[in-house]
């Protein structure tokens, strides 16, 4: 029996006093590709943050690796390391999430907080810079770089702690069609990997071509159909 290590139980969410997620039951099971739709503003980022733990539940229960995630869990620093090695996200503005002053620096910002040795460091970062083929932009400020260019640092970031969960929100947003192709290639070879993703798009394509499982959200906030993708479009 495969084990479920993200678990939404009747999960509730509200900003103020909008609800933003309503009563949300959802497992997933290690090594599957989630792909989350629905209109704008339905609470697909939302979802996404709260897995990430940037937001908790108001009612019902989330369990990441069958350990509760709450706030106050998330306070103590070993479980928030622990949890963020294991779970990438890349957000849909890649602005939000690179600060560093160098390209080279903002790749080896996770491996040094995670106390790994220079060498290790150093052996991911260029594994990382070779994979994404971003050589060229290893001395670049991050903020300079063009959006296509930040979306490929954001993963090479994330890449470096090598994660089992790969959470990405709007991915194909803002690439241009070859950035698309290559993102999508990228992703099989995540999905052939065994890693476990959860990716809410707008694109038909990459969920028919990637998802196991689609889930679907109304503009109630709910999750109102959700059926498996037998990738037999492609
Ligand atoms: N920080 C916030 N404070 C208050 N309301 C918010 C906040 N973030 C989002 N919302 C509201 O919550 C609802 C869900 O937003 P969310 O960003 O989760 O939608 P979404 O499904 O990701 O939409 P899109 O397809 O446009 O990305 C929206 O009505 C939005 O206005
Ligand atoms: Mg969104």
């Amino acid at each position: 029996m495969e084990n479920a290590i993200i678990k939404l139980n009747d999960v509730c969410f509200a900003y103020d006093k909008e609800t933003t997620l309503r009563h949300i039951d959802l497992d997933i099971m290690e090594g599957e590709t989630v792909v989350l739709k629905g209109p704008n503003g339905c609470g697909k980022t939302t979802l996404l943050k709260l897995l990430n733990g940037l937001l908790f539940p108001e009612q019902g229960k989330y369990y990441f690796s069958e350990r509760e995630v709450t706030e106050k869990a998330l306070n103590d620093n070993r479980f928030s390391k622990w949890m963020h090695q294991k779970m990438g996200f890349i957000f849909q503005n890649a602005d939000v999430q690179l600060f560093c002053g160098s390209v080279y620096e903002e790749i080896a910002f996770g491996p040094v907080q995670m106390g790994l040795s220079d060498e290790e460091i150093k052996r991911r970062c260029e594994d990382v810079i070779s994979l994404l083929g971003i050589e060229k932009l290893r001395d670049r400020a991050p903020y300079h770089l063009s959006g296509g260019e930040k979306r490929k640092v954001a993963f090479a970031c994330i890449l470096s702690m090598n994660p089992e969960v790969l959470v990405m929100d709007e991915p194909l947003a803002g690439l241009d069609q070859r950035s698309q192709e290559w993102l999508l290639k990228f992703l099989e070879s995540f999905k052939a990997a065994k890693k476990t993703m959860v990716i809410s798009t707008h694109d038909d394509y990459l969920s028919r071509k990637l998802a196991d499982r689609i889930i679907y959200m109304n503009e109630e906030h709910e999750i109102c159909k959700e059926e498996e993708n037998k990738h037999e479009f492609i």
